[in-house]
């Protein structure tokens, strides 16, 4: 399978390592041999139809932040994305560049180009998502591609996939979760060391859990984001992120956590849709299955006759994320034999 990587964080870093090392497990396993043909970044474009070398990729990234040790003839500066996604030949393109909340842009335009030049999409933005997911799915199915985002929720976790394919026959009445690893990190951190917010986030922007942008983390951004993505391709609505009330942490102060912590309840961000959509931070009790600690995430879905399912895992991190972009290809895969 020949696949563009449009952007080159942490998460597509991860998802190459991954393909690179596992290449014999996954052709074995899943009859996948994955070439990835085209990696853009912010600065410019490698592309090569006999495939790029990954280890170099990595490297050169890593020493120079460019891609220009792969040389001349495969690098060039300022090429942009969507030529790329137009010209080199590919089967599947990863969007994973950083989440825009605003217009979307310009996740949204590669998006559209790779379905409207047919080729499947795997989209790690959550942007696109959030703004156009009714339009979105309408386009894959026009241009008769496949269109998977499951490391948009969850990280690694399957969060998407386990509501939708595994609660079959349950109605779902509401959805309630942890959305957004940083905010939880961040409560985390001010509840059990004292430590004090920005510093807290200053450590999950080191460790590559916050996003380019982390007022998009703790202003409650994300996990709104997510919660549309869930609500909509779980439960159907056509929501967009504007229809969600949004209450981020930055208000949250330590007296706040310390009474919560007094009535036996820990203070949380939490995502919410039901009657309506809302995020707000809330106090659930300790004994609650939905108080995870740390960058986990944590997601109840009320469901009819089943009752209360709660599902928790890592939400955040490169190589999490990057496994659900693996099982996006993998399920790629799959429709492509059926
Ligand atoms: N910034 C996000 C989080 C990354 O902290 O949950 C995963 O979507």
């Amino acid at each position: 399978m020949r696949i563009v990587l449009v952007g080159f964080g942490v998460v597509s870093r991860s998802f190459a390592d991954i393909i690179h090392t596992q290449a014999s497990a996954l052709s074995k396993d899943h009859g996948i041999r994955p070439r990835v043909v085209g990696i853009v970044d912010s600065r410019g474009a490698a592309t090569s139809a006999d495939g790029i070398d990954i280890q170099t990729a990595l490297r050169s990234k890593e020493a120079t932040g460019t891609l220009n040790e792969l040389g001349a003839n495969i690098y060039t500066e300022g090429k942009g994305a969507l030529d790329v996604i137009r010209e080199v030949d590919c089967e599947v393109v990863i969007e994973a560049t950083p989440s825009e909340l605003t217009r979307g842009e310009p996740g949204l335009s590669h998006v559209r180009t790779a379905m409207k030049e047919g080729r499947h999409v795997i989209c790690v933005n959550k942007g696109p998502l959030a703004l156009a997911m009714p339009a979105l799915m309408e386009l894959a199915n026009h241009n008769d591609v496949k269109f998977k985002f499951s490391g948009t929720v969850g990280g690694g976790t399957p969060v998407l996939d386990l509501a939708k394919k595994c609660l079959e026959g349950c109605s779902i009445n509401s959805i309630r979760g942890i959305l957004n690893g940083t905010c939880n990190y961040i409560l985390t951190k001010m509840t059990s060391e004292g430590v004090e917010m920005k510093d807290a986030l200053a450590e999950a922007q080191k460790l590559g859990y916050a996003e380019a942008d982390p007022t998009a983390d703790v202003g409650g951004f994300d996990s709104a984001c997510k919660l549309v993505i869930t609500s909509n391709y779980v439960l159907g609505t056509s929501l967009s992120i504007k229809d969600v009330d949004i209450t981020g942490i930055t208000g949250v102060t330590k007296e706040d956590i310390a009474s919560a912590e007094a009535d036996a309840k820990a203070l949380k961000l939490i995502g919410f849709v039901g009657d309506k959509a809302r995020v707000a931070p809330e106090q659930v009790p300790v004994t609650h299955p939905l108080n995870v600690s740390g960058t986990f995430n944590a997601i109840t879905f009320d469901t009819d006759p089943a009752g209360e399912i709660t599902l928790v895992g890592k939400g955040a991190g490169g190589r999490e994320t990057a496994s659900s972009v693996l099982r996006d290809l993998i399920e790629i895969r799959k429709d492509f034999a059926r």
